[in-house]
């Protein structure tokens, strides 16, 4: 009996080696899934939000849905002031907030806050992709962050609930700000009081008349409707925003070369397309707001604009000697100081 045993375990043993093993090949896959999560505070429907369901839709197709990128929009996972935090732990792959917020991390980002410095998108764009973008990129990565591309959202205009008729309208007005050394100068020197609130916060400040005004772009206006919130509009076109898209650099070291190479090349392309996007969008949602019958809006005039440009140019002279001397030249070469 127990010879038999033995045999029969022998030939079971024999048996299972001979038969096909069992594969799910729905599992299994020659290189692991990756799984990047993209948090931003903006609407889905902005320049930044669009953008980022594109670059994620392209990915996810170009890699045969190997690289999937999910995307919480609205400060939903992340707000402000929490999400570089985040990114720093690891929490979360990518963000891209607005240059004005990585001030807190090297000053000269404030750069890009400079009232009144450029005229129109190309001269930021010169700056953003040339050395001065370049140090800016490698002051982040000293810090562990990897700016992996620059997009736009537009020149910022202004929403109050009193006319801004001229200069000294502004004394005592409370003012929403992002967190920047040079947005807080800004109205400091037109004389109204600075209030930096995240973006999550404004919409409620607004309404409950914490501040008397706020200002961004036309997008941001528009998509979170702020602009009904307040009764009066300056379009000065006075400042630029615009984003850094960053990841944290330990984790992008550790993407293999081929999805590195697809996210990278897929978000040059995306960003192409996010530049000319930010412009239309901020045209006609512009439009939109100008069509609302309850916003008076008034279109700063040449003459006040010199007011304005004579109060606020001299914020240049804060950061742009922050800069090496050979990018002071390039800096002064590519900005409108006069
Ligand atoms: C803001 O806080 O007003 C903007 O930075 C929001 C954004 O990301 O456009």
């Amino acid at each position: 009996m127990q010879k038999f045993l033995i045999l029969m375990f022998f030939c079971a043993f024999l048996l299972q080696g001979c038969a096909p093993k069992a594969v799910d090949f729905e599992q299994t896959s020659p290189k692991e899934k990756i799984v990047l999560t993209f948090s931003h505070v903006v609407s889905d429907a902005s320049p930044k939000g669009r953008a980022a369901r594109l670059w994620a839709d392209l990915v996810y197709q170009r890699s045969g849905g190997r690289i999937e990128m999910k995307i919480y929009p609205n400060g939903t996972l992340y707000k402000d002031g929490e999400e570089l935090e985040a990114l720093k732990k690891g929490y979360v792959q990518i963000i891209a907030p607005a240059t004005s917020k990585l001030t807190g991390l090297d000053i000269r980002w404030g750069i890009f806050d400079l009232p009144f410095f450029f005229d129109d998108l190309e001269q930021v764009h010169q700056l953003a992709d040339g050395p001065v973008g370049e140090l800016l990129r490698k002051s982040m990565r000293d810090k562990g962050i990897e700016v992996l591309a620059f997009w736009d959202n537009g020149f910022k205009i202004l929403t109050t609930d009193r006319p801004i008729k001229n200069l000294k309208d502004f004394l005592g007005l409370k003012i929403r700000i992002m967190d920047s050394p040079i947005l807080k100068k800004q109205f400091l020197q037109l004389g109204a009081i600075p209030v930096p609130l995240s973006f999550n916060e404004v919409f409620e400040a607004l309404e409950n008349k914490k501040v008397n005004g706020s200002e961004n772009t036309p997008s941001n206006l528009y998509s979170k409707k702020f602009y009904q919130l307040q009764s009066y509009v300056t379009v000065s076109n006075h400042g630029y925003l615009g984003y850094a898209v960053l990841m944290n650099s330990d984790y992008f070291n550790s993407l293999d070369q081929e999805t590195r190479k697809i996210l990278l090349d897929t978000l040059k392309e995306v960003t192409s397309w996010q530049r000319k996007a930010a412009l239309e969008q901020n045209a006609e949602d512009l439009a939109r707001i100008r069509n609302d019958q309850n916003i008076k809006i008034h279109d700063l005039t040449p003459e006040e604009k010199e007011e304005w440009q004579a109060v606020l140019k001299p914020l240049a002279y804060e950061i742009i000697p922050l800069f090496p001397k050979d990018l002071q030249a390039e800096i002064l070469k590519t900005g409108n100081l006069n």
